[in-house]
């Protein structure tokens, strides 16, 4: 998604500017642009659809100057990709620059009252219609034009504005799309993402909903939507510059794969114990009140939802409704007496997600988030109390998978200690969760010792254009994972299904040619699963089989090709089974050439529905 960054201090703010939205390209984008304020205070803009490249060649040709400017990174949403689409716009006079992410809802009623006042706007952006209505109503002070727009806008914005009336000051406002700021001897920083302050300072300043931030060298002054002084503390960052760098690995999706094991071992040693549950935001008579769990998210993270509904189930023995929160939030859904709604999210900013929570919390339904993100809107809807963290880092991928690996073990976590609240899981079988928790990150290390057998199987498998996968149980919540990262990143087709459903449709499809990926980690099921597999292959489609090493030998007489996994808990093979199948989305679009870090149409936090 879109990406807002800005500059005011001594040095010249072109290259501060390109390297911030470099850092903040893994967000997908179309196009880009700056504007600088000159010497002269003119407000220099240079923009053009395409990637940064395009952009910096533009640069040398007209180069500016200046120490105090804004950036964007744009994902189309009003109006195509092109030059003229691209951020910044300005008024109508040239002297005011403005970027913004998110969208306007009542951009054609604004649009049509201006060009009945006579603007001529040049592209079809909500924003240009921003930056014309700040060229109208600006009498001189910036920042109380900006008090009086947000008045008129409705949607949810992110907005950065540089006034060549106004040197020496950068402006900027939100409403529901996340943006950060920060000060270190005499220069400031404002960006959209966290990851493109990083380089500058640890040191940073959330800004609320409805408040507007002014930056100078000297610092970041914040006011509410009264135009108040609002004094700010800075938040440290625990997250370094270098974890959010490549460091060596081709690509982030690879390394942040790598970075798993790592990530698994700080999410389970967050000092949740699950035999000493008091972390969870619900108390023991909360918990043993409940009747059900909704769980609402999307994406990836709705995969790991899905994966905590057989996990919430088997352990505390509550029902689950799992749902996209795209149609929860459109629903209406029937609010229950005790009810505990879990929005899960890795950056916080999904919008959908975010309108979920509020939906629910609107209702009055108990609410909590998951999430990967401190500070982030849903993190702060939900209340840091009410908010429990994964700890795997800045994810740069658009693909997820370090993220996904830990929510899942969150949830693990999760539905053991309410299990515990509840009294219907044993002590036993506590300790035992707990006890393969503690295992967990080693295993995920030797599981990334397959990379290589994925990378061969993947080279043989290349030639597939349709791709199924399939499993019983938490397999088909890992099915469901495992085929969107092979369709996001490799643009193959592929898709997900409940074994016990192929007979009933789906496998119409199956022929030679056709690979189905299947996840058997469930004993329970897995002689259901070798049924499945022979209905498979006598159609002539191959399997590649994941499963623990306890399974291998009854497994391999039903399979083309097997990859075999360390043993652990039940609850928790399907983690484990999910990093192979991340190898092998990754090694599938290498091998076929995507760009596998920002696969095409995709953007990393979804913060407009
Ligand atoms: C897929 C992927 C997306 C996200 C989804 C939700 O690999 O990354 O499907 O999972 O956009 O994002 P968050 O978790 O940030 O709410």
């Amino acid at each position: 998604m879109c990406g807002i960054v800005g500059y005011i201090g001594q040095r010249p703010a072109a290259d501060i500017l390109l390297h911030g939205l470099e850092s903040l390209s893994y967000r997908g984008y179309d196009s880009a642009g700056i504007a600088v304020r000159e010497e002269n205070g003119t407000v220099a803009v240079r923009k053009s659809s395409g990637k940064l490249e395009r952009l910096k060649q533009l640069l040398k040709v007209q180069p500016v100057s200046g120490c105090e400017g804004i950036g964007h990174t744009r994902w189309a949403t009003h109006g195509e990709p092109s030059d003229v689409n691209a951020h910044p716009h300005t008024d109508e006079s040239g002297r005011i620059a403005v970027v913004h992410n998110g969208i306007i809802e009542n951009y054609d009623l604004l649009r049509s009252r201006l060009e009945a006042a006579g603007a001529v706007l040049k592209g079809q952006t909500d924003t240009e219609v921003i930056a014309c209505l700040l060229g109208r109503m600006y009498g001189g002070s910036m920042l109380d034009t900006l008090l009086e727009l947000q008045k008129l806008l409705q949607g949810r914005y992110a907005i950065a504005v540089m006034c060549g009336q106004e040197p020496g000051r950068l402006f900027c406002v939100k409403s529901g799309s996340p943006l950060v700021a920060a000060h270190r001897e005499g220069e400031s920083f404002l960006a959209s993402d966290i990851p493109a302050l990083l380089f500058h300072s640890r040191d940073v300043l959330i800004l609320k909903d409805r408040e507007t931030a002014v930056l100078t060298n000297e610092g970041v002054q914040v006011y509410d939507e009264n135009g108040r002084l609002c004094p700010r503390e800075t938040f440290h960052v625990a997250w370094s510059q270098e974890s959010a760098e490549k460091n060596g690995y081709a690509h982030y999706m690879l390394k942040e794969i790598h970075e798993q094991p790592i990530a698994l071992e700080k999410t389970f040693e967050r000092g949740n114990d699950l035999l000493r549950p008091e972390w969870l935001p619900v108390d023991r008579e909360t918990a043993r009140n409940l009747k059900k769990v909704t769980i609402a998210a999307c994406g990836t993270a709705y995969h790991a939802g899905v994966l905590a509904k057989y996990a919430l189930e088997t352990l505390a023995r509550l029902p689950v409704e799992v749902e996209t929160a795209g149609e929860y939030r459109y629903r209406q859904p029937v609010a229950q007496k005790n009810e505990l709604f879990i929005a899960v999210s890795q950056s916080g900013e999904t919008a959908d997600t975010l309108a979920a929570l509020e939906e629910a919390r609107k209702n009055g339904v108990r609410s909590i988030a998951i999430c990967n993100t401190v500070g982030s809107s849903i993190a702060r809807a939900a209340g840091e109390a009410n908010t429990l963290y994964t700890c795997a880092g800045p994810e740069i991928a658009v693909a997820s998978t370090k993220a996904y690996l830990t929510q899942a073990e969150l949830f693990v976590m999760i539905s053991a200690a309410l299990g515990m609240l509840r009294g219907t899981l044993p002590v036993q079988r506590a300790l035992e969760i707990r006890n393969a928790l503690n295992e967990l990150p080693k295993k995920a290390r030797q599981t990334l010792l397959l990379q290589e057998q994925i990378r061969q199987l993947c080279e043989r498998f290349s030639h597939c254009e349709h791709v199924f996968f399939t499993g019983r149980g938490m397999d088909y919540a890992l099915a469901m994972e495992g085929a969107l990262k092979l369709k996001e990143v490799s643009y193959l087709f592929s898709e997900a299904y409940a074994a016990g459903e192929l007979k009933h449709g789906p496998i119409a499809l199956l022929q030679s040619g056709r690979l189905v990926v299947a996840g058997i980690t469930q004993p329970h099921v897995m002689e259901k699963m070798l049924a499945n597999l022979q209905e498979i292959r006598a159609r002539k489609a191959q399997v590649l089989a994941i499963c623990p090493e306890k399974m291998a030998d009854r497994v391999k007489p039903h399979t083309d090709e097997m990859l075999v996994i360390p043993d652990t808990d039940d609850c928790l093979a399907p983690l484990l089974a999910a990093v192979p199948m991340q190898l092998f989305a990754y090694f599938m679009a290498r091998i076929r050439g995507c760009d596998v870090d920002q696969p095409r149409n995709l953007a990393k936090s979804v913060t407009v529905e």
